[in-house]
């Protein structure tokens, strides 16, 4: 048997809805970005979750760009980040010539460490970047204060995060801006796409996202009939996926709670089946404080050390299961040296990345496939007590 780590689901009326797009081309409609699909899943995003405004962007690395070049970062800035994320977090950072510092993260939940950040502000720190990992919430009240306290921004790197809640509130709707990634590993897909939401009352921070998301014109107001021409008015980039993506994703967001049950019931799985183990010392569960209610996105073990945890993932490779590690640290990455960093400057990230493995979940995930995966890992968890 052949155990892929994910497998995007499709939820029923995605084909539907991209024919819907592609006769309308017959009766005026468009095949490019901010056409019905796109107005629909916006307004989905903000009635369903509570954010502001959504804008679609072609990916989670395309919203944290834009969220990026709205905070106007100088070179020279600051902004804290885990090291323990994907490059899109960190990329727009260089890109706009501020520098990243990264923070080591909390040893339970796996998040950005809030006295790590507290430790790390200097003269120039402009921002924080908390990455909410497996769906998992940051302490998001205590992030929140250190950045009223020192008048710092805060984008929400919720890629991992949509439709999971911090106190109640849906993560990416807290921080002055939240980025969604819709990658087809990701728990709601259009294959590749992303949502920026803005949070923000200030509406020219409105207007300018949307400036800067449609090639730096203000084309938006043009469509709306504010102005009689658009024209470029600042610098801007193509950051719309076109109505055809948006179609999919809308037949994705209408099963938001159905595709979410699938995958928590893995989750829940996983969790009883491994929990002796946990309680006889040998490996470690995710932890999920009692302020967060995660999405299932992720299920991960952690074990004593890199040598058993590279083990288990061999002998589940050879049963074809693939579980697998996650991010190599950022900051010991060849462009973490490059600029700076050093190798043992986060312990904690360090050790926590070299003895994670994380474990196959995908909604529609056959009840016999699951029991496959959880019985060999059984009987490698024995073999190894
Ligand atoms: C934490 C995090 N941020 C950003 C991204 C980038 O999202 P995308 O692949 O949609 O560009 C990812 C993708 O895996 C991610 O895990």
């Amino acid at each position: 048997m052949q155990v892929p780590f994910t497998r995007p689901y499709l939820a029923g009326n995605e084909l539907l809805y991209i024919e819907d797009v592609l006769t309308s081309v017959c009766q005026g409609g468009h095949i490019s970005g901010d056409g019905k699909y796109s107005r629909m899943v916006h307004e989905t995003i903000e009635k369903t979750f509570g954010a502001r405004k959504a804008l679609l962007t072609t990916s989670g690395t395309t919203s944290l760009e834009l969220a990026t070049q709205l905070l106007d970062l100088k070179f020279g800035d600051e902004v804290i980040v885990p090291s323990y994320t994907f490059s899109s977090t960190v990329n727009p950072v260089v890109l706009a010539g501020a520098r990243p510092v990264f923070a080591d993260i909390c040893p339970d939940t796996l998040n950005i460490d809030p006295d790590e950040i507290r430790r790390k502000i200097t003269k120039k720190t402009r921002a924080i970047f908390p990455v909410h990992y497996g769906g998992v919430s940051c302490a998001m009240d205590e992030i929140m204060e250190i950045s009223a306290d020192h008048k710092l921004s805060v984008v929400e790197d919720a890629a991992q995060a949509v439709n999971a809640r911090y106190r109640g509130r849906y993560l990416g709707t807290i921080g002055d801006f939240g980025c969604y990634s819709f990658h087809e590993t990701k728990n709601y897909t259009c294959g590749e796409g992303g949502a920026l939401l803005i949070n923000s009352e200030d509406p020219e921070i409105l207007e300018r996202a949307e400036v800067l998301r449609e090639k730096g014109t203000n084309r938006n107001k043009f469509d709306r009939g504010e102005v009689d021409k658009y024209t470029w008015v600042d610098i801007g980039s193509s950051y719309l996926p076109s109505d055809i993506l948006a179609a999919v994703l809308y037949a994705q967001l209408e099963k938001l709670d159905e595709i979410q049950k699938m995958r928590m019931e893995i989750w829940d799985t996983y969790n009883r089946a491994f929990k002796p183990f946990e309680e006889r010392g040998m490996i470690r569960l995710p932890v999920v404080p009692r302020y967060a209610e995660h999405n299932a996105h992720l299920f991960y073990i952690i074990f004593r050390d890199e040598m058993t945890r590279d083990l288990v993932m061999s002998r589940l490779k050879s049963s074809g299961i693939r579980a697998v590690f996650h991010y190599v640290p950022l900051h010991s990455s060849p462009m973490g040296l490059k600029m700076g960093s050093r190798k043992k400057d986060l312990p904690v990230t360090e050790e926590m990345s070299s003895r994670l493995l994380r474990f196959p979940i995908y909604a529609g995930m056959e009840h016999e496939i699951l029991e496959y995966i959880v019985q060999k890992t059984i009987s490698i968890l024995k073999e190894l007590e």
